[in-house]
């Protein structure tokens, strides 16, 4: 059974459509409600749906053998797994932004709001600017509007969450989009099939 973990939400959506096409659909996940697993053992793959934040951390640690998860989330976990595809959608990219017309003291240290601290650490250490990072979960626009960063490093798709509350981008730190990516154990031992997965895919993107 080759199990696969799927980000939940929009991104599964997609990504689940893209296995599904390949024969390894699953009936009863497309019904919904608040299981985790499911199970097709006719086509001998087992789904586990998990926060899209989460999906490299199973693949590492073998929970699950493949995933799809966004270029942003490996450049932040670090995962020491397989990067086998880039599958070209969910793309966006890593950004640092500030109010409008904010200008930076450098002889302070900057105060970075973000959800990907390691991600803005390794962006600054290459700058060798000194910073203090502020580690949020969500909202992080609010942080530079209400004076508790100077700037956010963050996700930016559309830029509409970044225009509507007056922020914009003043550095690109990465470009980022959904990764098909496997366990390094279980690339070995189950090479045929994670290989005619990704071939699959590489032909229908
Ligand atoms: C992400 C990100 C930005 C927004 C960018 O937030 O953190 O806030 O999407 O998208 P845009 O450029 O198309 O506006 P998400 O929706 O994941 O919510 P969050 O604030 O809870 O992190």
């Amino acid at each position: 059974m080759l199990n696969i973990a799927l980000p939940k939400g929009r991104l599964g959506d997609k990504v689940y459509q893209l296995f599904s096409q390949l024969g390894c659909g699953c009936p009863e996940l497309e019904q919904g409600g608040r299981k985790l697993v499911f199970e097709n053992p006719e086509e001998g793959v087992r789904y586990l749906l998990v926060k899209p934040g989460d999906v490299a951390i199973y693949v590492e640690h073998g929970a699950a053998d493949v995933g799809v998860v966004g270029k942003d989330v490996l450049l932040e976990t670090r995962a020491d797994v397989y990067e086998l595809l880039d599958l070209g959608f969910g793309a966006c990219r890593l950004a640092v932004a500030a109010k409008k017309g904010w200008q930076e003291d450098l002889s302070l240290p900057l105060r970075v709001a973000t959800k990907y601290p390691n991600v803005a650490k390794a962006y600054y250490d290459s700058l060798s600017r000194r910073i203090e990072l502020i580690k949020l979960n969500g909202s992080i626009e609010l942080a530079p509007i209400l004076g508790l960063s100077d700037v956010i490093v963050d996700i930016v798709e559309t830029g509409t969450t970044l225009k509507e509350n007056g922020l914009e981008v003043i550095a690109t730190v990465a470009g980022s989009s959904a990764r098909f990516i496997a366990n390094k154990a279980s690339y070995q031992f189950e090479k045929d099939t994670i290989d005619r997965i990704c071939a699959g895919m590489r032909e229908r993107i």
